[in-house]
C-alpha cells in the first residue's frame, strides 16, 4: 500500500479577476521526491509555490499536508509545518551578513518569547545557541563559511542564490519549495547547485520541489516532473516520459521557449 502522499492539490482553482491562473490543478507530492515543476512564462508556477504557502488563497479546491487541509492556514502556521521556500527574485536582507540572514530566517525555530531574550533566561540561551549552531552547520554543508561575515549586497551572484537556499533551510523544513534556483547561473554554477540539492535532499531527508527551465538540470534532479501551461497540468511524469510528450512539447514550442 503506497503511504499518504505529503502534500496534496485537489482541484485548485486560482483566478485573478478574469484571468485564471491555476485551473482544476490536483496532484500529489510523495515523501522524499524530487519533483520539477516546469511551464513557460505565466504558467503558474510562482502562483501555485504562493497558495501552498498561504500568500495566495485559492478561490475553490483544497491542498492537504499530510492528509489535513491546510488552504485556510495563515503563512506562518504553513512554514510552521516545514513548508519552507526560496524565491524567484532573492529575497535576502542586501545589507546584513550571510550568517544574519540565516539566522533571522531562523526565527520560526526559537521557542522563547521576547522576556526571555530580554532577560536572557536559560531557555533563551540554549535556543541561541541552537540556532547558531544549525546555521552554523547549513553554512558549512554549503560551503559559504567563506562568506559568512560579508555583507551579502557585495557577494556574486551565484554566492546569492546559495544563501537564498541556505536560508530555507534554517527552519528545518521536511519540503522545500526551489523558485529558480538556477536561473541567471553560468552552466558550471548550475551543476554545483544541482550537486548541492541533492546532496541537502540526503542530508536533511527533503522532499523538493522545484521550479527549473532547465531541462538538463531537470534530467538529473528529479524523479518526476509535472508540466504546467496556463494554470492546467498537461504532464506529470518521468523526466524521460515527459519529455516527449506531445503538448509538453507544442506548449514550449508555442512560446517559442525551448528547454
Ligand atoms: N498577484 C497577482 N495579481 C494579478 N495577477 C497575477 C498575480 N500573481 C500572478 N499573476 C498572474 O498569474 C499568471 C501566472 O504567473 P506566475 O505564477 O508568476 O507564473 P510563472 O511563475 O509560471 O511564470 C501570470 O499571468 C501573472 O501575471
Ligand atoms: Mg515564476
Amino acid at each position: 500500500m503506497k503511504a499518504e502522499p505529503l502534500l496534496e492539490f485537489d482541484t485548485i482553482k486560482l483566478n485573478f479577476g478574469g484571468l485564471q491562473v491555476l485551473r482544476d490543478l490536483s496532484f500529489s507530492l510523495w515523501s522524499d521526491e524530487v519533483v520539477a515543476l516546469i511551464g513557460p512564462n505565466g504558467a503558474g508556477k510562482t502562483s501555485l509555490f504562493n497558495c501552498i504557502c498561504g500568500f495566495y488563497r485559492p478561490q475553490s479546491g483544497e491542498i492537504r499536508w499530510r492528509g489535513r487541509s491546510i488552504s485556510r492556514l495563515r503563512p506562518h502556521k504553513i512554514a510552521g509545518l516545514g513548508i519552507a521556500r526560496s524565491f524567484q527574485n532573492i529575497e535576502l536582507f542586501a545589507n546584513l551578513s550571510c550568517l544574519d540572514n540565516l539566522l533571522l530566517g531562523r526565527h520560526l525555530h526559537v521557542k522563547s518569547g521576547l522576556v526571555a531574550a530580554l532577560l536572557g533566561t536559560p531557555g533563551w540561551v540554549r535556543d541561541e545557541v541552537r540556532q547558531r549552531r544549525r546555521a552554523e552547520e547549513i553554512l558549512e554543508l554549503l560551503d559559504l563559511q567563506a562568506f559568512r561575515g560579508e555583507k551579502v549586497s557585495a557577494l556574486p551572484y551565484g554566492v546569492q542564490k546559495l544563501i537564498e537556499v541556505a536560508r530555507t533551510l534554517t527552519a528545518e523544513p521536511s519540503l522545500l519549495l526551489l523558485d529558480e534556483p538556477t536561473a541567471g547561473l553560468t552552466s558550471e554554477e548550475k551543476t554545483d547547485m544541482l550537486y548541492r540539492l541533492l546532496q541537502l535532499k540526503k542530508e536533511f531527508g527533503l522532499t523538493l520541489l522545484v521550479v527549473e527551465h532547465d531541462l538538463k538540470v531537470v534530467r538529473q534532479l528529479a524523479d518526476r516532473v509535472i508540466v504546467l501551461d496556463y494554470g492546467l497540468l498537461i504532464a506529470d511524469g518521468t523526466p524521460q516520459e515527459v519529455q516527449n510528450h506531445p503538448s509538453v512539447i507544442e506548449a514550449y514550442l508555442g512560446h517559442q521557449r525551448l528547454v
